[in-house]
């Protein structure tokens, strides 16, 4: 039993309905949520911005790395949509960081050690007081090794493409399926081979195979787990 806030680390492929979740879990619950995705989608925004990668795969890790004491990224309290939003040195940049732009260079950016170093302080520093939900890659493995809770999720990547189409598509962003796809299998094989904190399910996470679990059933499932940890 632990009394004390603890840890929650969410980690998975792209696409598996981890923030939902984890979002959702950590509204539950009364944790603070922290989606470490979207600090990588806001260093690559910064990068695309400032011509340090291009839309056609090149990518400045010197200049990049250089930059990075100039980059700030911070959450917004949950606004009217009930979600927060990504802030890039103060600016919302929710809906930009999600554009198919940024997820085509999102990985190659975050395979970089030194962006991975500056990102993983930021994290450990949002969980120094407990009480948070994080999801990521490399949460229950290299951010918080210690965490309580550990969750894997999994899903076929045609499941999972079809989900980001449909959530695209709803946000007005003209996308077809098979680039979604080709996007989820590309980004599913640099985070899982890069050599800097690859995304490898945890030896002692809890594994969410989701193919054919429906949202509600997802929460129980949860709950349950936190509340035999708790
Ligand atoms: O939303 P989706 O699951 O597609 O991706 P995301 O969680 O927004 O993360 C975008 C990308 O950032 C991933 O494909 C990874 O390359 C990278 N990432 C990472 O390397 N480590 C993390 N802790 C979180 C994301």
């Amino acid at each position: 039993m632990n009394s004390n806030p603890i840890i929650i680390a969410v980690d998975g492929y792209s696409s598996s309905g981890k923030s939902t979740m984890a979002r959702d879990l950590a509204a539950r619950i009364g944790y603070i949520y922290v989606d470490s995705g979207a600090m990588y989608r806001a260093v690559t925004l910064y990068a695309l911005r400032h011509g340090m990668a291009t839309p056609e795969g090149n990518l400045d890790a010197e200049a990049l790395n250089a930059a990075l004491p100039d980059i700030s990224i911070s959450f917004s309290p949950a606004g009217a949509d009930g979600r927060q939003h990504t802030l890039l040195n103060g600016e919302d940049v929710e809906k930009e960081i999600r554009s198919m732009e940024v997820s085509g260079m999102v990985s190659p950016v975050a395979a970089l050690p030194e962006v991975r170093h500056r990102l993983t302080e930021l994290q450990r520093e949002f969980g120094r007081r407990r009480g948070i939900v994080m999801d990521g890659r490399d949460i229950g493995t290299t951010v918080f090794p210690d965490a309580e809770m550990k969750v894997f999720v999994n899903a076929s990547p045609e499941v999972r493409a079809k989900r980001r189409v449909l959530e695209l598509r709803a946000k007005g962003e003209n996308v077809n399926f098979e680039e979604v796809l080709d996007n989820i299998r590309e980004r599913d094989h640099i985070d899982t081979t890069r050599k800097e904190s690859p995304l490898v399910q945890a030896a002692d996470a809890h594994v969410l195979d989701n193919d054919s679990m429906t949202i509600p059933q997802q929460m129980d499932w949860l709950l349950n787990l936190y509340n035999s940890i708790k």
